[in-house]
């Protein structure tokens, strides 16, 4: 197994809940270290570059507006195979078909109010963790 990176953000239904400790609390719990993490709250544009994948499809301009209601953290992990952890400590996309003692089970709200965000591959995680933090801001 390597050791990855992974970028993680915890979503406005989360910090708006004070949901930062418990959802950290999980990722740690499974091994996985914060190196690096932030608060912020994103401009629309700024969303809107984040989830440029998604452009095409029909919840893209809600997912975007949803992102900028309210801060989010944005989190480097760390770990073996974080990729792929942080998916499973996270749960399925929709709360509705996540497993029990997931994230997104225990406190999403809703398939856009899932709480949290995690990049689904290691090539996509290097260009998510670019946008929020610089070599510096990441301390292993
Ligand atoms: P996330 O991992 O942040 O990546 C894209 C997000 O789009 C996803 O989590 C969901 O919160 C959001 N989303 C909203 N509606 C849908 C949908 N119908 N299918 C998949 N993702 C959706």
């Amino acid at each position: 197994m390597a050791v990855e990176r992974t970028l993680s953000i915890l979503k406005p239904d989360a910090t708006r809940r004070n949901l930062t400790g418990a959802i950290n609390q999980r990722f740690e719990d499974s091994g996985l270290s914060i190196i690096a993490q932030r608060r912020l709250r994103l401009t629309l544009e700024q969303a809107q570059q984040f989830y440029a994948v998604h452009a095409e499809r029909a919840f893209y301009g809600e997912l975007c507006t949803y992102m900028t209601s309210g801060p989010i953290v944005a989190q480097v992990l760390e770990g073996e195979n974080a990729v792929i952890r942080h998916r499973e400590v996270m749960g399925a996309t929709n709360p509705a078909n996540a497993d029990e003692g997931t994230i997104r089970k225990d406190f999403g709200e809703s398939v856009e109010a899932n709480s949290v965000h995690g990049s689904d591959s290691p090539e996509n995680a290097a260009i998510e963790i670019a946008y929020f933090f610089s070599d510096t801001d990441i301390v292993g």
